[in-house]
């Protein structure tokens, strides 16, 4: 074809619309890609939340009680078991649990009377109930999901519903005797 032509097809109005529109649009897209990183940066991002910590003062909380507390955004429940609820959760013979895990396997050496997991029901999600003041601790004295009826017991270890794990114990430490530092 002839350079004539070509000036032609460049010359129509119409043409020359879609031509700036595909600039313009194109642009766009341009300010998009660079500016998505600088808003990722600013928000607080999921990976800054995966970093914090929380840190637990349980001087406060006495044997049999439990506390709820918040670790990432989901609940934390912190317990300090009575002698008679470590004997009750040693009593239970481990390989016969849906999730088997001793007490000690899920609480740190020397401190087994503080059970510290999360608030959340390995089933669908439900924050178990047994953290609060007079709450229900369910058939097997340690926490109860009012949503489907799963029980765990003093070790937060499933013992009937249809939860198929233990509360999940996230990774913490004793700063000091009475503070622990979740995360
Ligand atoms: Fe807890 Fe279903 S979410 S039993």
């Amino acid at each position: 074809e002839s350079p004539r032509v070509h000036e032609d097809t460049i010359a129509d109005p119409r043409r020359r619309d879609y031509l700036a529109i595909g600039a313009v649009a194109w642009a766009g897209v341009g300010a998009g890609v660079i500016a998505l990183p600088l808003i990722n940066s600013m928000s607080p991002s999921a990976d800054v939340l995966a970093l914090s910590t929380t840190e637990v003062d349980v001087s406060a909380i006495q044997p049999g009680q439990a506390i709820k507390a918040s670790f990432r955004k989901q609940p934390l429940f912190v317990r300090n078991l009575t002698p008679d609820e470590i004997n009750q959760a040693n009593a239970v013979d481990v390989a016969s649990l849906r999730d088997p895990q001793s007490l000690k396997d899920r609480t740190k050496a020397g401190k087994t009377n503080w059970l510290v997991t999360l608030g959340v029901c390995t089933h669908l999600g439900c924050v178990p109930l047994g953290a609060g003041e007079g709450e229900n601790k369910g058939p097997f004295g340690g926490y109860f999901c009012p949503c489907h009826g799963s029980a765990y017991d003093t070790a937060g270890r499933i013992r009937s519903g249809p939860a198929p794990k233990n509360l999940a114990v996230p990774e913490y430490v004793f700063s000091n005797d009475t503070t622990i530092v979740v995360g």
